[in-house]
């Protein structure tokens, strides 16, 4: 097998890959009972179980059967396993991890048998395509993996335990907490950086870009500052320490009218443990990022703006495709991959800044951007048009970055992550901007 793959050096990285990544999604399911497995924490996200489900779908639809023409596998899981089959909280009624987990490898056996004679060349993008979409997902199994965690929802399916336990297991990787204290201080924390008027490229035209990151084009952009690190937890406690959840100052509009009905007091995923203070705020809606940004005189980045300031080579007018060159995501660059299993100290990876001289930018969490998630001009839809044109509604805003739980296959400046501003599940918080006057 292996010496038919290496005939060809995609066919071999492909192969690989995949395989790599599925190894990462089962260990997801490592010690996960079976009321954590189908119960729903959230009206907007599935139960873990249905993503695991998801995947071996969307992988026999496209390799299976559009790719190598064969029938669907397993008919009777078309409906529930289908991104526009059943509503999320009728996705609760699943077959168990062992028999899912045999439909996985029905599939990829399958796939093993059609990489070996497929030329893959021509459909690589479509391989990558895949990879990309069971890591989505994963991450996606990562944010209702925390909710369980912290005993948040799915009271009434039994789960009230589950938080309890999950205490523990909260704090049990001490990483970040454990690193020496950082020898930047608030101030140093709270720095801006200039970035001067001029173009930039932003997206993406590479094989493993989604159809969102096309075309690559030119931006131009006045000057505009924006903040080296993302907002830490020492600084947004100052703006709930100073009434800002309750000052309707603050907030816009909808973001008050938002916050009337979430009748919300902190993050989501907010620790008063002062030992978080340079980690940065994780689990903030959109509407949240916003009012911070507002009370310290700033505004959150356009996603041009916040891409330009982490991809731009401007010595060489070059793009990076990560912020520190072209060297895959590694653990010494930023946190990634669940490899520390929490967020980290923002000053934690010197080695990953950005020519513009931006700090943990990739991994660790999302940045909200001010913009709403739209089309780049050419944009053509693939591999089907639920993939992102769907969303393009003004209804969601655009994340940049990855957060700890990020696989490294969707890791790059370039990525475009979305979602409603009201979301705070996802591992995300910000970073402020102002324009120059
Ligand atoms: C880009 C994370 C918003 O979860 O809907 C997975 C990714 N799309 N399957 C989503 C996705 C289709 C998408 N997000
Ligand atoms: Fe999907």
């Amino acid at each position: 097998m292996i010496s038919k793959l290496s005939n060809s050096s995609t066919k071999e990285a492909i192969f690989y890959a995949l395989n790599e990544c599925r190894f990462k999604t089962f260990k997801l399911f490592e010690n996960i009972d079976d009321t954590i497995f189908r119960s729903q924490y959230h009206p907007d996200f599935s139960p873990i179980g249905w993503h695991l489900g998801h995947i071996a779908y969307t992988e026999s639809l496209w390799l299976l059967e559009h790719s190598a023409g064969l029938r669907c596998l397993f008919p009777q899981y078309r409906k529930l396993f289908a991104s526009d089959g059943l509503p999320k909280s009728e996705r609760v009624q699943l077959p168990n991890l062992e028999e899912i987990g045999y439909y996985l490898h029905t599939v990829r056996d399958k796939v093993h048998e059609h990489i070996e004679v497929a030329n893959i060349e021509p459909q690589e993008r479509l391989w990558r395509f895949l990879i990309q979409h069971e890591s989505q997902h994963c991450e996606i199994i990562s944010y209702v993996l925390e909710m369980a965690k912290r005993g948040y929802g799915a009271e009434e399916q039994g789960c009230r335990g589950a938080g309890v336990q999950g205490k523990n297991i909260l704090f049990s990787t001490q990483h970040g907490l454990n690193a020496p204290l950082p020898l930047t201080g608030l101030s140093t924390l709270s720095e801006m950086v200039m970035i001067p008027a001029g173009e930039f490229e932003q997206g993406n035209n590479s094989i493993d870009a989604l159809d969102n990151e096309i075309l690559n084009h030119r931006v131009y952009l006045d000057t505009y500052w924006i903040d080296r690190y993302p907002v830490t937890c020492g600084q947004y406690q100052e703006f709930m320490a100073a009434g800002g959840y309750e000052n309707q100052r603050w907030w816009s509009e909808d973001g008050w009218r938002w916050l009337q009905t979430e009748r919300v007091i902190q993050p989501l995923y907010w620790c008063s443990d002062r030992r978080y203070d340079d980690h940065p705020v994780c689990g903030v809606s959109w509407y949240e990022a916003e009012a911070y940004s507002r009370f310290v005189g700033k505004r959150l980045p356009t996603e041009a703006e916040w891409e330009k300031a982490v991809s731009w080579d401007a010595y060489n007018q070059r793009r990076r495709i990560y912020p520190w060159g072209e060297d895959i995501p590694t653990p010494e660059y930023c946190n990634c991959d669940r490899l520390i299993g929490q967020t980290t100290p923002v000053d934690t990876y010197p080695a990953g800044q950005s020519a513009y001289g931006l700090s943990d930018t990739l991994g660790n969490v999302w940045e909200w951007t001010a913009s709403w998630f739209a089309p780049y001009q050419g944009f053509q839809s693939y591999p089907y048009v639920g993939y992102s044109q769907v969303y393009f509604d003004s209804q969601h805003r655009v994340l940049k970055g990855g957060s700890w739980a990020t696989r490294p296959w969707v890791l790059r400046s370039s990525f475009r992550n979305w979602y409603h501003p009201g979301v705070r599940q996802i591992f995300a918080g910000f970073r402020c901007a102002t324009s120059a006057d």
